[in-house]
């Protein structure tokens, strides 16, 4: 079967086999399924991971929908979603039942049941601030488990099922718990000043979510006219003495505190290595985010990973950091 229309890059892989599944009670059949499988890929909406090959073994389509408020109380409602759900599709459902909390995260490529992996975020919130838990399906066994906010140890585009021994979970379904009492959180880059712009005072979740939304319109490539995968690395996170050193150098630099350390603006070096709407080929970066790696038509996989390693070294070399990838590389 052909992946390209399985993953926004657009790029043209294929896999030995491919299982979808609607219903979510069909999940422990198809898992059962995977473990015969040289290989396994369980993929939603393909919007974070770069293929640089054929997959040998089999892919499960997870597809599954349903969306539902399971509780009110205490000021808050807990709302589930499942896996196959498309994550901005949740936003704006949560949105129309007029519970705030996800408006931030709005236009985010993908399925609800990726975003804890990486613990998606923009915009000043991450996923992890409204996550009350998840259920999850063991693809070497038969187990089934849910997870609490605290055994997921989310991190900056992290969590356990990014690694190691978490790579075994399939991710069923996931739980939201959202504020009565909303404010907004306005206070990433420009969606104040987005705000003012269209003229709104006191701003509503779907005010935001429609400043959000304009922002992201402007800077990012929509993977349906562009293939791209969203930002291609993630901001380095380094020790705040070098942190300083290299912003004495060079003090436009954007950084953020991060905990003990200090992230990075990764955009801005790439920028600055003059990267920004260069292409090699089909493969390029984005003409207005230099965050962003573009397929311009028939790139492979293997063209945008080595432009992606070119960009590395310019900026190990002009600033002294790594940047890691931010997609999956199979
Ligand atoms: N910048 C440049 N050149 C560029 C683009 C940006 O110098 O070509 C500078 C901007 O001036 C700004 C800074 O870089 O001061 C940060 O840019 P931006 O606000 O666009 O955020 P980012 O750090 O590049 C992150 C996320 C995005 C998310 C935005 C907004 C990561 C890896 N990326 O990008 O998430 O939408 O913040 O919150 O953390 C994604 O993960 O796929 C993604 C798109």
């Amino acid at each position: 079967a052909s992946l390209r229309q399985l993953n926004t890059f657009g790029v043209d892989q294929r896999a030995a086999r491919l299982v979808e599944v609607t219903d979510p009670g069909d999940l422990p059949e198809a898992v059962a399924m995977l473990a015969a499988a040289p290989e396994r890929l369980v993929l939603g909406g393909g919007s974070n991971l770069l293929f640089t090959r054929d997959f040998a073994g089999t892919v499960l389509l997870l597809r599954t929908r349903g969306l539902r408020v399971i509780e009110r109380s205490g000021g808050t409602s807990l709302v589930e979603a499942e896996a196959g759900e498309s994550w901005d599709g949740l936003v704006r459902w949560t949105i129309a039942q007029g519970l705030g909390g996800l408006e931030n995260l709005s236009l985010i490529p993908g399925s609800v049941g990726a975003s804890p992996i990486q613990n998606i975020g923009a915009y000043g919130v991450e996923m992890r601030e409204c996550f009350a838990g998840l259920d999850a399906l063991d693809l070497d066994g038969t187990q089934q488990r849910s997870f609490t906010p605290g055994e997921c140890a989310f991190g900056y585009r992290d969590s356990c099922f990014k690694k190691g021994d978490g790579r075994r979970w399939l991710i069923a379904r996931v739980r939201f718990r959202l504020p009565d009492d909303w404010a907004p959180k306005l206070d990433y880059g420009d969606l104040r000043e987005e705000l003012e712009r269209q003229g709104i005072g006191s701003a509503t979740p779907a005010d935001v979510a429609s400043a959000v939304r304009a922002i992201r319109r402007r800077k990012l490539p929509d993977p349906a006219v562009l293939g791209n995968a969203g930002s291609f690395f993630k901001n380095p996170v380094i020790g705040r003495e070098q942190a300083q050193e290299l912003l004495a150098r060079h003090p436009g630099l954007p950084s953020w505190p991060a905990g003990q350390a200090t992230k990075l603006s990764a955009a801005w070096m790439i920028d600055r290595c003059g990267w920004k709407g260069r292409r090699e080929g089909d493969a390029g970066v984005h003409s207005s985010h230099a965050l962003v790696l573009v397929n311009h038509g028939n790139a492979t996989g293997a063209q945008l990973l080595a432009l992606a390693g070119r960009i590395r070294e310019s900026v190990a070399e002009r600033f002294g950091v790594m940047i890691e990838p931010e997609p999956t590389i199979i």
